[in-house]
């Protein structure tokens, strides 16, 4: 596969997409990006020391509502990654990836749809290894702090490309997602009115499914949450 290292750039996920037209698999990485983007519009520090790539794939008979397999891989590489450094992290439902409590990485992806079949994702990984994560107020943790020792960002970037090219599976997901069978707080964000709203409620993480919803009992009863409306907190 064609890899390729950018200096800087305004965001990997971005510039990958001059690569869509011509249908093969490439990997962009960065060493900073100026303009990294988060999910919901947000934007992702992305100063020296950290690991920013991703990755273009192109698939065939990929159904679309098959595609939590996506970001299913996602989270197993960087968890392989980390574990390769002696790093213990787990899976914050459906892809970050924590240590600790504290994110280590967080994944934005972009599939291309056309007739219910993913024909094309975008997976954008960012993961923290030496770069400066003090002004995040200590919500975010890097590989060093994690190993307890200074870790080459090349060493580890090398790794997290290896492990994006080896398969991944259902199973080894689950068995980074550490928080099934404990208590989470669910967060559900509501626009009912023009003031966007969330509401909160503790609930027992029961299981994932395949297509990637959690199911957790709460408040008496099961639900069956999706990703796109649900965040939780562990
Ligand atoms: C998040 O946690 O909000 C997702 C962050 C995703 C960041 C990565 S860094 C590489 C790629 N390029 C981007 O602009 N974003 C993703």
């Amino acid at each position: 596969m064609r890899i390729e290292l950018l200096a800087e750039v305004d965001s990997t996920n971005k510039y990958i997409e001059r690569y869509l037209p011509y249908g093969e698999d490439v990997i962009v990485c960065a060493e900073r990006q100026t303009g990294g983007m988060g999910t919901k519009g947000r934007t992702f520090s992305s100063e020296e020391g950290g690991v920013y790539l991703s990755i273009l794939r192109f698939y065939e008979g990929l159904p679309a509502d098959e595609s939590f397999r996506i970001m299913q891989q996602a989270a197993v590489v960087v968890c392989r990654t980390a574990a390769g450094f002696g790093v213990r992290a787990e899976i914050k439902w459906p892809n970050d990836v924590l240590v600790n409590g504290k994110k280590l990485s967080g994944t934005l992806i972009k599939n291309g749809i056309s007739e219910g079949f993913v024909t094309s994702s975008i997976v954008g990984i960012g993961l923290n290894v030496n770069n400066d994560v003090s002004a995040l107020g200590g919500i975010a943790v890097t590989m060093s702090e994690a190993a307890g020792k200074n870790l080459s960002v090349q060493e580890v970037r090398e790794r997290l490309i290896s492990e994006l090219l080896s398969p991944t599976d259902f199973s080894e997901y689950l068995s980074f997602a550490r928080f099934l069978g404990r208590e989470v707080t669910v967060c559900e964000s509501g626009t009912a009115s023009a003031i966007q709203e969330e509401r909160s409620y503790l609930a027992h993480a029961k299981e994932i499914l395949p297509d990637g919803r959690l199911v957790v009992e709460a408040e008496g009863e099961t639900r069956t949450l999706s990703s796109a409306e649900i965040r939780i907190r562990l």
